[in-house]
């Protein structure tokens, strides 16, 4: 058991990446805060999975976008479980839209869950882990926090502040027993990439080297490294979980 006892948040995760990470860290002996939107299927899924593998798992609602359920989350979570271990902070939008139709409203969206609640989640975890003198965070990137995609502008300026917010949090938290890391998936098989025009989609698939697309669990294992004593000399990257697409043209 890989996080045995071990207590983690993970934002978003009534859905996609989100869900099947906490299921494999239930799956590895943690205790899981499931935390979503209040209307998502997040207080369903945790009913179901809590005590399923010995572990707890609890819901808590928090929009990323607000600071206080944000400082809530962690403040609750501490109070019922004593620590808090491990973050992924995953919760997250898409956005497709050429740049010169994009609204005002609609960049600083993405950039408020995308990069923002990241920001907000990683403070409020700081907090506790400081005093805890250990913990891993984990930011959810994507390959266009490395690379630009066309009609991605928000999205692809969203996540590339994650790679270099991760950047920068790692080094002030190193000193105080804490790291820092994020991760950078590929397109993934999720909710999130459902309603691409489906020529978008053969597209996207065949600039991947392996050829399909990614699995939620393949992400899911890469933050269970990340988040477990398995990565305890690994701070300030981003894991690329992608099927090769940043490796290069073939
Ligand atoms: N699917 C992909 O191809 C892909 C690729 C690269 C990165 N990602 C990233 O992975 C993460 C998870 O995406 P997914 O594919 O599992 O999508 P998903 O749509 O299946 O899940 C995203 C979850 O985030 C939640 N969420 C949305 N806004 C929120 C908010 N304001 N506060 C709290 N929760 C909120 C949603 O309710 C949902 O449960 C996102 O950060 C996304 O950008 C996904």
């Amino acid at each position: 058991m890989r996080l045995q006892n071990k207590n983690v948040v993970i934002t978003g995760g009534a859905s996609g990446i989100g869900l099947a990470s906490v299921i494999r860290c239930l799956e590895e002996g943690a205790n899981v805060v499931l935390s979503d939107l209040a209307g998502s299927e997040g207080a369903a899924r945790a009913a179901e999975l809590d005590g399923k593998h010995g572990g707890r798992c609890l819901f808590k609602a928090c929009d990323v976008t607000d600071t206080a359920q944000v400082d809530r989350l962690f403040e609750e979570t501490v109070n019922e479980l004593g620590s808090v271990d491990a973050v992924f902070s995953n919760a997250g939008i898409g956005g497709v839209a050429p740049s010169h139709k994009v609204s005002d409203e609609e960049f600083l969206r993405i950039i408020d869950i995308n990069l923002n609640g990241v920001f907000r989640v990683a403070r409020a975890a700081l907090r506790i882990m400081y005093g805890q003198g250990s913990g891993s965070i984990v930011n959810c990137a994507s390959i266009l926090g490395k690379f630009g995609q066309s009609n991605t502008a928000a999205y692809s300026a969203a996540k590339g502040g994650v790679v270099n917010l991760t950047r920068a949090l790692a080094l002030e938290a190193a000193p105080k027993g804490v790291r820092v890391n994020a991760i950078g998936p590929g397109y993934i098989d999720t909710p999130l990439i459902a309603d691409l025009d489906k020529d978008l989609m053969n597209a996207l698939i065949a600039m991947h080297p392996l050829g399909r697309l990614g699995r939620a669990e393949e992400v899911a294992n890469g933050f269970l490294f990340l988040a477990s004593d398995e990565s305890s000399f690994v701070t300030g990257t981003t894991l690329m979980i992608d099927g090769g697409f940043t490796a290069g043209k073939s």
